[in-house]
């Protein structure tokens, strides 16, 4: 291809990210479909003075049952002190505000906060609905706890050394000085998210600001997983949420066993959550229980590759502040496996180029799973999460360059799994790759098999063949530079191929 040809491409590439949504769309799953009816969807408004004593004496209810629970003031300070006391460890940042203007703070708990590493990152969102508060007091015991255990408990050292956990404990912090369900403009946020079924939501100037920060929130930040976490029920929800005919079926998403086995981690983490004489094991897929539109939850897995489970943690919404503490300790272990869990359990690695070996934010999937996550735009580390103790076949694919496939029995542990990509076509300067590799068979499978997967007794000769490699490139661009150096002063000609 020809510079010019390039740089058409590139520009014409340029103009279609900047029309589209997202940056970085990660699959066509999703697509709107053709429905303009968005009746059934819409909460009604409250209407009638009947309605209206009601909603009072609500109102005075549960601004009774606020006694002993932090004010969003009181949820501030709480994480600022925090922030204070565990300053090396902990980062505050807000990710937009509310439609009352709220900021809507989120706590980072790792050992290297606000810096990019090869971690999984993971979320938890509390307080989506104004009238279900727990979540986002026991995510202030969670962050609280995690502080004061490192280096103590082993959990929580592995979890903020080897994760970036982010902590939102208010997505609808109007919600919640208000008492209601929907935010100050009285919409359920929880249904304010674009849909893959039906076209709702699908007007940017028509979303709510606190649905549009976690729509922009997940497109600077990349995450593995997460939960939001609700009240109401005692279950762990998993997508998908709903039905393309809106009835009340299972309905499975490509990745189901991957998320049965995350929602039954935590359902049998918990002190009583499988026990559950409602839910079998404590958990269930969101269609089947009731589907719903505009959900949270499947915007995740579907437009961010994030895999997010909705807990609904205690059957009481609003239960008095005295019992906070021990739902906290019944849902203690379910939080901190669940995060642990991207580091214990799945494959990871990073996507890098042959010839430069440029880290790649390549496409990742398995072979029979319809979905795609992406390898991380700077370091090019991914994290996919999977049942253990099966075989996948785990595919990098990247624009430019060959697809690689590689076999893989995942254990009951994680495991490490680097690609090392082919470009497509040969650059300049490229000799490194063809003396440090074996040259790959047609469909770009095969390759140099111990880059492809690596385990630990492989390591030392990975090690070796590296570091050939390195003082082979080390040597080709010194003599390269020095090549050059007398040219530095010429002024600079037009290349000759392209004057012929
Ligand atoms: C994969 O998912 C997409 C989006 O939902 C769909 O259009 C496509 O047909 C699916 N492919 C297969 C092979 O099922
Ligand atoms: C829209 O959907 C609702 C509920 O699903 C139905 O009652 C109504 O008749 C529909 N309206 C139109 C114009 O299709
Ligand atoms: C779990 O324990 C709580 C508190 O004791 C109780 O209210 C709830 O019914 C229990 N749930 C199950 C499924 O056993
Ligand atoms: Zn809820």
């Amino acid at each position: 291809m020809t510079k010019k040809k390039k740089l058409t491409l590139s520009l014409l590439f340029l103009s279609l990210q900047f029309f589209s949504h997202f940056p970085h769309p990660i699959t066509a799953r999703g697509g709107a479909r053709s429905s303009t009816n968005t009746s059934g969807f819409v909460g009604t408004s409250y209407r009638g003075l009947k309605r209206n004593l009601l909603k009072e004496e609500r109102f005075l209810k549960l601004d009774k049952l606020a006694h002993g629970y932090m004010t969003n003031t009181d949820l501030k300070n709480a994480m600022k002190t925090l922030n204070k006391r565990c300053s090396s460890i902990t980062r505050m940042y807000t990710i937009g505000k509310s439609v009352l203007g709220v900021p809507l703070w989120v706590m980072e708990i790792t050992d290297k906060p606000g810096e990019e590493e090869a971690e999984p990152a993971f979320k938890f969102v509390g307080n989506v609905h104004g009238d279900e508060p727990v979540g986002r007091e026991i995510l202030l015991l969670l962050a609280n706890w995690l502080c004061d255990n490192y280096k103590k408990d082993p959990l929580a050292t592995l979890i903020i050394d080897n994760v970036h956990l982010h902590i939102l404990p208010s997505m609808n912090p109007d919600g919640y000085s208000l008492r209601t369900r929907g935010n100050a403009n009285k919409i359920d946020l929880n249904r304010d998210f674009p849909d893959q079924f039906f076209s709702i939501n699908d007007e940017m100037d028509a979303r709510q600001p606190e649905s549009k920060a976690i729509m922009s929130w997940l497109k600077d930040q990349q995450f593995t997983a997460s939960a939001s976490l609700h009240g109401g029920a005692l279950v762990a929800n998993y997508p998908w949420d709903g039905t393309a005919d809106k009835k009340t079926n299972y309905n499975a998403c490509p990745d189901d066993k991957t998320f049965r086995y995350m929602a039954s981690l935590y359902s049998r983490s918990h002190s009583n959550m499988s026990r559950s004489t409602e839910f079998e094991g404590g958990i269930t897929n969101g269609a089947k229980w009731y589907p719903i539109y505009g959900g949270m939850q499947d915007w995740n897995y579907i437009h961010a590759g994030c895999f997010e489970l909705t807990l609904e943690i205690s059957d009481d919404k609003w239960p008095p502040a005295n019992e906070l503490s021990t739902i906290w300790e019944y849902n203690k272990m379910g939080m901190l496996n669940l995060v642990a869990s991207l580091v214990k359990t799945g494959v990871h690695g990073r996507v890098l180029s042959s010839d430069y070996g440029r880290p790649l934010s390549a496409s990742l999937s398995i072979k029979g799973i319809n979905s795609t996550i992406k390898a991380s735009e700077t370091l090019a580390d991914y994290h996919r999460l999977l049942v253990p103790g099966e075989v996948y076949e785990v595919m990098a694919t990247m624009h430019g360059y060959k697809k690689k496939s590689t076999q893989i029995l995942l254990g009951e542990e994680a495991m490490s799994l680097d690609f090392v990509l082919d470009p497509t076509i040969l650059r300049q300067g490229s000799s490194f790759k063809s003396s440090c590799y074996y040259p790959t068979d047609g469909d770009g499978m095969g390759g140099f098999p111990l880059l492809d997967f690596v385990p630990g007794s492989q390591l030392q000769i990975l090690y070796v063949t590296s570091f050939i490699c390195l003082v082979f490139l080390f040597l080709l661009i010194m003599r390269k530079v020095m090549s050059r150096q007398p040219k530095y002063r010429q002024p600079v000609l037009p290349q000759r191929s392209n004057i012929a």
